[in-house]
């Protein structure tokens, strides 16, 4: 039974997008800085490329560079995914080798990639028009990675929406996780992601395959769209992509930092009172835990707990528990 990081992996939550020439190591680590995903994506790299460099001791150092440069994460970015495209499923089985090496928590498949020089070498979006291929890479690639994640990104269809047969077929393939850009090829990135698109591969999710996790992707704004996207679609996570350009702060937003604060503060508090007033009573802090808990998501809950609490340790459990569920 294969335990990747995705079978753990607490819902809803978020993923950066995979976003060639942009979602390199130097951006990942400002999103680290201001607000992480809860799994990053690198851009695409070559399976054909990492092959020809792995086995070609000769390749000039230049290129042999640009491939380290591109597949360079620190560990505080885990659990991170990388992403390759292709059309060998031989190139994706040693490809997936070597990045288990490298240290990846997951490998994804890029079969949504409207570029045409990706599209003429039969990978990227082109592999929606090829199932059996895509079938054999998926194997190829699931051979390669032990217990590392495999997953999927794609559209919903090559000219036009096709959801059912399309996902429906890819949820056959017992993968990990299922990224869906709700969009298909033909749509480039013009026009409005269909997230009934993405609901409807919930659905067929639920009926094929309860065990693959779907992302959804396409146009989140910010946080509060997401927050609608999650709730009219059912996805169990949501990736972003242009929307975190220029915006490292994407997902610390205000409400997110103003909770942190106000937990860190009410930890701090109550370390201050333990350390300093062994007889006080206890009921004299909670005027200020109630204080503390509002202005954020579950707030009145853990403020509720609180109150209930009858020493600075079930404060603390209390904190702990509201901790592990928002
Ligand atoms: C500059 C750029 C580069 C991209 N590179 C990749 C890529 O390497 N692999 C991939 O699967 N998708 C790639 N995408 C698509 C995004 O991952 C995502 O599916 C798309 O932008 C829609 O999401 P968004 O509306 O949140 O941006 C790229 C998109 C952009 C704008």
């Amino acid at each position: 039974m294969n335990k990747s990081f995705w079978q753990n992996i607490k819902k809803p939550f978020f993923c950066s997008a995979p976003m060639y020439g942009v979602s390199d190591e130097a951006f990942r680590r400002m999103l680290l800085k201001y607000g992480r995903p809860d799994v990053f994506f690198t851009e695409m790299v070559s399976a054909d490329g990492l092959v020809y460099m792995a086995e070609r001791a000769g390749i000039d150092s230049k290129q042999a560079g640009v491939f380290l440069e591109t597949l360079r994460f620190v560990p505080e970015e885990r659990p991170i995914a990388v992403q390759i495209f292709g059309s060998r499923p031989e190139n994706f089985y040693k490809s997936a080798l070597l990045l288990r090496q490298m240290g990846f928590d997951g490998i994804d498949i890029n079969a949504g990639c409207p570029d045409k020089n990706i599209e003429k070498q039969g990978a990227g979006a082109s592999l929606i028009k090829n199932p059996g291929l895509v079938k054999e890479i998926i194997v190829a690639v699931k051979e390669g990675v032990a217990d590392s994640g495999v997953s999927l990104k794609t559209r919903i269809g090559y000219n036009a929406n096709k959801t059912e047969e399309w996902v429906g077929y890819l949820l056959e393939q017992d993968l990990d996780a299922l990224i869906i850009h709700g969009r298909a090829r033909s749509q480039g990135f013009g026009g409005t992601a269909d997230w009934s698109a993405i609901k409807k591969a919930v659905e067929l999710r639920d009926r094929i395959s309860p065990r693959t996790i779907i992302v959804g992707n396409g146009g989140i704004a910010d946080m509060k769209d997401a927050k609608n996207k999650f709730e009219e679609s059912g996805v169990d996570g949501a990736m972003v992509g242009r929307a975190l350009i220029g915006n490292p702060w994407f997902f610390s937003d205000e409400e997110k930092e103003r909770k942190d604060k106000k937990i860190k503060a009410i930890l701090e508090h109550l370390a201050i009172f333990e350390e300093n007033f062994k007889i006080k009573n206890f009921d004299d802090i909670k005027k200020h835990l109630a204080a503390y808990t509002s202005g954020f998501d579950g707030a009145k809950e853990l403020r509720m707990e609180l109150m209930e609490s009858k020493s600075v340790e079930e404060a603390r459990k209390a904190v702990a528990e509201f901790g592990s569920k928002s």
